[in-house]
């Protein structure tokens, strides 16, 4: 036993007080920051007429950031009326200024105005898409990507991202899964803060910080059939257990604005549900920020069924929404509804105050063109460091799917047949939702190729199909782009050519899968396979014998069985970014070695969906053994998926011993110490992602088979071991029951640690209260 030691306790005693002082001082800092923020605000709205109040609410597009059939007319007009509250679309200093100028100089309080837009994953430098970003596990890469993204973003006058998107995903059919973090909710969580926390900063008055706008709430990823728009339609405990937490913690972190989901919550569109944006948003979770509507999802209200847009748009107000976006319910009713008393003031007024605070908050009072510097324009913005970035998180984002004999890497000699529509290609590499970010100034993989190995390596070209031959879906997936590029050569021509080619390497790299706008909004697929024509190509290749290499590129779960029985390899590239074809290169030669995990498991089929890795056991499990009937399964596939979640590979090998508990037996608030060893048993230094999940196999309510509770991501060289250890506490433990209580219960627990949900390790504890 440790000697209790005077002097180490009388230490203990004065960094407790210390830390209490500097606890009780910032939080006097802030109450006095807030009743400063309160009066300039009171002050200004005592000045203001009601139309200017009103106006406040008005958010308005302008630029190429159209994503309905409405768009915004005579923006200046109004904004010199004071009917603008804030602009979102529009970026670089010039343009940005010219807007703040007419709003500062032009308008009778010279109200500053806000400028916001999408910026989802990079603004002129592109990451990989959220999903691929979320498969690095790596918190520190995530934040730093948003942190840049803001100072690029703030580079050219904007102060207001329509991101992280936090909404949980478990149906791959939706093409929005390609812009949040998949399934998990704890992950997601983890996410949703480094995310929040990247683009403010230190504080939201910084000329580097912008604000988060965090969408959408809520539970969009929950959309039926994973139909785009469609209904979602799901118990509370299931909402708050799994599809709540990663809101609950980007408020955690700090984030300044909410946007309202397009969907119904319990038979109520999100935009006009007091319930989600008054009671649970703001009285249960203290969110203090502003709620932004979707792009008009107010007007939207209307088909859902609940009246004109008078009606819809005073339900708004009353349930909590601050700003409209694009549509004018508010700007074009509110004034009306007043008069009628459907609406009173006071409401008008505290939608007001919480823009305005917003503008407060981000210092935009007192310097309106703090983020306008042309200088820093220049400077900040597509800069070497910030394509390095790129080239970083990229590697870091892909996920070895398959690697048959060691495949890859591939040897920097001899010749290898570059095949595929995205293996030459620039328009692509981007992903869906870029504004800002230019293709033509992505690194191909032909391109990447030669960079990484140079001539080195004979690289033999052919195309071998077009993305897709199928009319549809052209034109549905490039309706707000140029279309594909079409080679006019007749399918089986292009694959005859890929063959010949095939047959003159030794290996054959197939650049292969989704186009980016086959992903993001309005990008629901029925069907998950690579498309058609890229499939035929991928089948003519394997039939030549020689090793086949499949680089995929989607932004989302595909449907990969036979890929992975005939494939050699697969690369899950997802879209890498700008600087797709470098990152890809020094993975496929291994100057990087894959560590990526996917946070959205893979089904076998579309039928499969939704599938999930913490799904519930039901009455009558399959154990997985054929022939059984009256068993929770499907007569003509397995439950299982084709890739569970947090599944990767690795060039190299990782074994995992026995979980070690500290004790098996437990009673109340304490900590519980799990570790395990793991041993790198391959030839290449590697890193791996250790997954920790629990389980509550006897419970007051069904709980979930397993539940992610911890990660670490660790670097190994060969032959080296680590021992990896999680504290455990009855945090961790704990769920919604079915009176919505948050807290955990005595009993058994099943402590699981290994290398994806599917395979782990595990060891049981009795844990009593
Ligand atoms: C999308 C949002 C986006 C908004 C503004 C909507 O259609 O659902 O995610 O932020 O448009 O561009």
């Amino acid at each position: 036993m440790n000697k209790f030691s005077p002097v180490k306790a009388a230490f203990a005693v004065v960094m407790l007080l210390v830390s209490m002082l500097c606890a009780y001082k910032a939080s006097a800092q802030t109450k006095a920051d807030e009743a400063k923020m309160n009066a300039f605000v009171s002050n200004l709205m005592g000045k203001m007429t009601l139309d200017e109040k009103i106006g406040q609410l008005n958010l308005v597009v302008m630029g190429n950031a159209v994503t309905g059939t409405v768009i915004s007319k005579g923006v200046e007009d109004k904004m010199k009326r004071g009917a603008i509250g804030g602009i979102f679309g529009l970026y670089g200093t010039a343009n940005v200024k010219k807007m703040q100028d007419l709003a500062v100089n032009g308008s009778r309080l010279h109200i500053p105005l806000i400028f916001g837009l999408d910026v989802i994953h990079g603004h002129r430098t592109i990451f990989p898409i959220p999903l691929g970003v979320s498969a690095t596990w790596d918190l520190g890469l995530i934040q730093q990507s948003a942190t840049i993204a803001a100072k690029e973003a703030t580079a050219e006058g904007l102060n207001w991202v329509f991101s992280p998107m936090v909404d949980i995903a478990r149906d791959a059919r939706w093409g929005r899964i390609s812009e949040g973090s998949g399934e998990d909710p704890w992950y997601g969580s983890q996410v949703a803060k480094a995310m929040v926390k990247g683009y403010q900063g230190k504080s939201l008055t910084d000329a580097d910080a912008v604000m988060a706008c965090v969408k959408h709430f809520a539970l969009y990823g929950g959309a039926e059939a994973g139909r785009e728009y469609n209904t979602v339609d799901m118990s509370l405990i299931k909402m708050y257990q799994d599809y709540l937490p990663p809101y609950k913690a980007a408020i955690d972190a700090g984030a300044g604005s909410f946007m309202s989901s397009f969907n119904t919550i319990n038979g109520m569109p999100a935009t006009v549900n007091k319930w989600l944006l008054t009671d649970l948003l703001r009285k249960q979770w203290g969110f203090k920020g502003f709620v932004v509507s979707d792009y008009t999802s107010l007007n939207e209200v209307t088909n859902h069924g609940l009246g004109d847009l008078q009606t819809v748009s005073a339900l708004a107000l009353k349930a909590g929404l601050d700003m409209d976006m694009v549509g004018e319910g508010f700007l074009s009713t509110l004034k009306k509804s007043l008069k009628e008393g459907k609406v009173i003031q006071q409401e008008i007024d505290l939608a007001c105050r919480r823009v305005l605070e917003a503008k407060y908050k981000l210092g935009l009072f007192k310097n309106p063109g703090k983020s306008l510097n042309a200088e820093k324009e220049k400077l900040d913005v597509f800069t070497d460091d910030t394509r390095k970035f790129a080239r970083q998180i990229a590697e870091h984002s892909f996920v070895l799917l398959k690697n048959q004999e060691q495949t890859l890497p591939l040897k920097k000699s001899g010749t290898i047949a570059l095949v595929g529509p995205l293996a030459d290609n620039h328009s692509e590499m981007l992903g869906t939702w870029v504004i800002a970010g230019d293709p033509n100034k992505s690194v191909s993989v032909a391109e990447g190729i030669k960079n990484v190995v140079g001539d080195n390596v004979k690289v033999l070209y052919a195309k071998g199909s077009n993305i897709t031959d199928d009319s549809l879906l052209s034109i549905r997936a490039f309706a707000l782009t140029a279309p594909e590029a079409k080679d006019k050569r007749s399918p089986q021509e292009m694959i005859d050519e890929a063959v010949e080619t095939a047959k003159k390497a030794d290996v054959i790299v197939a650049v292969v899968g989704e186009a980016a706008n086959m992903s993001g909004e309005s990008s629901s697929r029925a069907d998950i396979d690579i498309p058609a024509s890229q499939k035929d190509l991928l089948k003519a290749l394997a039939k030549t014998g020689k090793p086949l290499v499949i680089v995929l590129f989607n932004g989302r779960p595909l449907t990969l069985t036979w890929e992975d029985k005939h494939a050699s390899a697969i690369l899950d590239a997802w879209a890498p970014g700008t600087e797709a074809g470098n990152a890809i290169a020094d993975v496929l030669f291994g100057n990087y070695n894959p560590a990526g995990k996917i946070t959205a498991t893979f089904p076998r089929s579309v039928g499969q969906i939704p599938i999930y890795y913490n799904h519930k056991n039901t009455g009558r499990p399959f154990d997985g053994k054929g022939g059984a009937k009256f068993k929770s399964d499907y007569l003509d596939i397995s439950n299982d998926p084709l890739y569970p979640f947090g599944y990767g590979l690795s060039y190299t090998t990782f074994s995992y011993g026995g979980v070690q508990l500290d004790k098996t037996n437990l009673e109340g608030n304490t900590t519980l110490k799990a570790t395990v060893t793991v041993t790198n048993t391959g030839k290449y230094a590697g890193e791996e992602v250790v997954q920790l999940y629990i389980s509550d196999p006897v419970a007051s309510i069904s709980r979930s088979v397993k539940e992610l509770k911890g990660f670490q991501k660790i670097n190994l060289q060969p032959g080296e071991s680590k021992v990896v250890s999680f504290n455990i506490t009855t945090a961790d433990l704990k769920f919604y029951n079915d009176k919505l209580i948050y807290d955990w219960e005595p009993g058994q627990f099943i402590v699981q640690i290994g290398t994806n949900s599917g395979n782990t390790q595990s060891a049981s504890v009795q844990w009593l209260k």
